[in-house]
């Protein structure tokens, strides 16, 4: 397996700043890495440097592509003579919330799907809900009015942010059900072919869980704590996108080694 990160826009030669320490770690382990300006890929050119590997297996690491970037990365890599770790489809059932939200009913809160241009507002009211957690398919609104309101005539002006901040409303948009979880008590785990990784000690069961039900092969899964005491799923994403939260660039390294290069 061989590494594909984006080329920092600056310095060509070398990967973005944003992954130069995973580079570094990857290298350290025995990893190849290759590197590709993700301004050209958006183009239509996609010259990695050094060049992938005939049949090799790749696993990009990198900025967040919607479906119809990566379908066009998954066939790049195809034409190069190479094969992704990912398919375009294994990255939407992690990456769109509605794919993995659905296996994982019972353990994340109840949300509701609309289109992009539905009457998002005649939704909430007709739900009913005290408070309502709004995000598209991929990612809330961190800045400004922020993702949770109890006023479905507050929705607009999240929407208009969402739209601003973020280019598009990706997918579609999803309503959640706000739970009261305790501050500080979220963690990121990695899921790799069915095994679930922490970054120091165990996965807790509900990570066990999640990696029997989903079924993909690279996966982040982010647990919070309720104040009932109950372990909820926040969060799945694509592993080849997801930051490092709470990891650092070996921990994350070790897994991948482990896995790939057999390395104790
Ligand atoms: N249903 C919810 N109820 C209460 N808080 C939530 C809910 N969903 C998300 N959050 C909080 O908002 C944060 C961001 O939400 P998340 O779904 O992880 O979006 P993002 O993709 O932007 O990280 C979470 O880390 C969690 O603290
Ligand atoms: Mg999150």
């Amino acid at each position: 397996m061989q590494l594909l990160y984006p080329k920092s826009p600056l310095h060509s030669k070398q990967p973005d700043e944003q992954f130069a320490a995973e580079v570094d770690a990857f290298h350290a382990a025995g990893f190849e890495v290759s590197i590709f300006s993700v301004e050209d890929f958006q183009t239509g050119i996609f010259r990695p440097t050094p060049p992938l590997p005939n049949a090799a297996e790749i696993l990009y690491r990198g900025w967040m592509f919607s479906a119809a970037e990566y379908e066009a990365l998954v066939s790049a890599i195809s034409r190069a003579g190479a094969h992704p770790v990912t398919d375009c489809q294994t990255y939407l059932a992690s990456h769109h919330l509605p794919n993995w939200c659905s296996m994982l009913s019972d353990l994340t809160p109840e949300t509701r799907v609309y289109p992009s241009d539905c009457d998002l507002e005649a939704e909430l009211r007709a739900l009913d809900w005290p408070e309502y957690f709004i995000k598209d398919y991929v990612k809330s609104l961190k800045t400004s009015v922020g993702s949770r309101i109890s006023k479905p005539e507050h929705v607009a002006a999240v929407v208009s942010d969402m739209r601003r901040f973020r280019g598009i409303i990706e997918g579609g948009f999803c309503v959640r059900r706000v739970e009261n979880f305790l501050p500080d008590t979220e963690r990121r785990y990695f899921v790799l072919d069915g095994v679930p990784h922490a970054a120091s000690g165990d996965a807790p069961p509900i990570v066990h869980e999640c990696a029997k039900r989903l079924r993909s092969r690279f996966y982040s899964v982010d647990v919070v704590q309720r104040t009932d005491g109950e372990l909820r799923i926040v969060e799945v994403g694509d592993g080849q996108v997801s930051d490092l939260v709470g990891w650092t660039p070996e921990q994350f390294v070790i897994v991948l080694a482990r896995h790939f290069l057999h390395k104790q």
